[in-house]
């Protein structure tokens, strides 16, 4: 059976988790492949919310066995909260949730040098972090003096790379950064409690993922965070430290692409960004905040308010392009109900002169190209069939279609699960 694939086509938050969470009722395993703590991923059902930050969202139904995968980098600290919060909602993580020994382990100064850096940054280098770590310990991953899970398995060897580990990092606390030298002794106590707690489930996930493929299981890959956000294909500078696009998904899981079916690029019916970084689409001032009021567009992480815009045509096609996308799910149309008109970005233009792709730098500088639409006016909250949209939505919706050359399969119209139309 085939792997298919969930990833974010815009700056994170599109409303991936909820569309996960709707298709793994036909899943047998859902794999997070990159990113940490630093996802927030809301799945509401029957009213009851439930935000997944290292756990994966396809954790509700019994069904489905959770995968966090060799590409997350995965924080001990934070990972055994989120399981103490859902083992209290009902969900027996521990039964369900299965670690590659290949993960990176994000450790406590990790987190600490992110906050020093975002705190010390000038207003043009700060980058606008969740302050989860992320970074530093992708950095350390590519130093090659990272933790993996699998070093957790044995005591005697986890202390040793430990000392490695420190005999470096501990230099740089305290000579960089002015911080207090990390202590050996705690920190192997409390990665040793984790080792105690998960070990039995931290296992080669990559022959487990490929193995079970192969007898004809159903996997979907989980990306967090979203195109705009991609180390190699985003916003650089003002972006996360990993590949949440295609390839990262079988890179950070393992899974060859030879399994690889159906890439379901995740988009909101407007545009929102956390952090520093371009945005063309951009609504300022007081308009912006209506279109935020409206959408409920506070991060699920750290509760900051999401800048936002309008739905910006260039960079869809851009993620359809660098992921593959063959089939686009357009979230959150209910919160557009308000407007009279609604703009669309269609393209980008640079000194006068269209743009014919999405610009790898300089992004800042486009002027944005609109298209008005017609706005419905009529509350459409929570409709499950195409055919009950009003005419205007229906139109946006086709006009959007045409636009960005790619099927949209599914439309949400709600953030509960069965607020959703399949389309034909
Ligand atoms: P993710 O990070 O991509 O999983 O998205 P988040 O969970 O961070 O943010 C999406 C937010 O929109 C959450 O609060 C969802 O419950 C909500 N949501 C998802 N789809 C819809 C929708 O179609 N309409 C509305 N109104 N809310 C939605
Ligand atoms: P989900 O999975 C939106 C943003 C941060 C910041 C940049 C780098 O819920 O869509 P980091 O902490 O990763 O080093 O921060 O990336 N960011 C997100 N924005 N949704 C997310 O995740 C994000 N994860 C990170 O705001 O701009
Ligand atoms: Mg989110």
């Amino acid at each position: 059976m085939p792997a298919n694939l969930v990833v974010g086509a815009q700056w994170g938050d599109e409303g991936k988790a909820k569309v996960i969470d709707y298709l793994s009722k036909d899943t047998d395993i859902i794999v997070r492949y990159q990113g940490g703590a630093n996802a927030g991923h809301t799945v509401v059902v029957g009213g009851k919310k439930y935000i997944f930050h290292l756990v994966p969202s396809g954790i509700i139904y019994d069904n489905t066995t959770c995968v966090i995968g060799n590409g997350v980098v995965l924080d001990p600290e934070y990972f055994l909260k989120e399981c103490a919060d859902l083992e209290k909602s009902g969900f027996n993580v521990k039964n369900k949730v299965l670690i590659s020994d290949s993960c990176h382990i994000l450790l406590p100064h990790h987190r600490l040098i992110d906050e020093v850096r975002e705190l010390g940054s000038s207003p043009e280098g700060k980058i606008g972090t969740t302050k989860k770590g992320i970074g530093m310990c992708y950095a350390d991953k590519m130093l090659r003096i990272g933790l993996r899970a699998g070093d957790l398995l044995d005591k005697d060897m986890l202390k040793r790379k430990l000392a490695r580990i420190l005999e470096v990092k501990n230099q740089e606390l305290v000579k960089y950064y002015d911080l207090e030298p990390v202590k050996l002794d705690d920190l192997f106590k409390s990665l040793s409690q984790f080792a105690d707690i998960m070990g039995n489930n931290i296992i080669n996930t990559i022959y487990f993922l490929n193995d079970a493929l192969q007898q004809g299981k159903r996997v979907l890959l989980e990306g967090a965070q979203g195109t705009g956000l991609d180390i190699d294909h985003g916003t650089y500078p003002y972006v996360t430290s990993s590949n949440p696009t295609s390839g990262g998904a079988l890179a950070g899981s393992g899974v060859s692409f030879r399994y690889l079916k159906d890439v379901i690029g995740i988009t909101k019916a407007y545009t929102t960004r956390v952090g520093e970084g371009p945005f063309p689409s951009e609504i300022l001032g007081e308009a912006g905040e209506v279109l935020r009021k409206l959408g409920g567009e506070y991060g699920s992480t750290t509760g900051r308010p999401r800048r936002c815009g309008w739905f910006d045509v260039q960079m869809i096609k851009h993620s359809i392009v660098v992921n593959g996308i063959n089939n686009i799910t357009l979230t959150k149309i209910d919160v557009l109900s308000h407007y009279d008109s609604i703009p669309v970005v269609v393209g980008y233009e640079l000194k006068g002169k269209r743009l014919t792709h999405f610009p790898s730098q300089g992004l800042e500088d486009v002027k944005p190209v609109f298209a008005e639409f017609k706005g419905w006016k009529d509350d459409i909250s929570g409709i499950s069939s195409f055919d009950k949209l009003p005419p205007n939505c229906r139109s946006y919706i086709n006009s959007l279609q045409e636009l960005i050359g790619t099927k949209i399969g599914i439309v949400s119209t709600g953030p509960d699960r069965e607020d959703t139309i399949i389309m034909n």
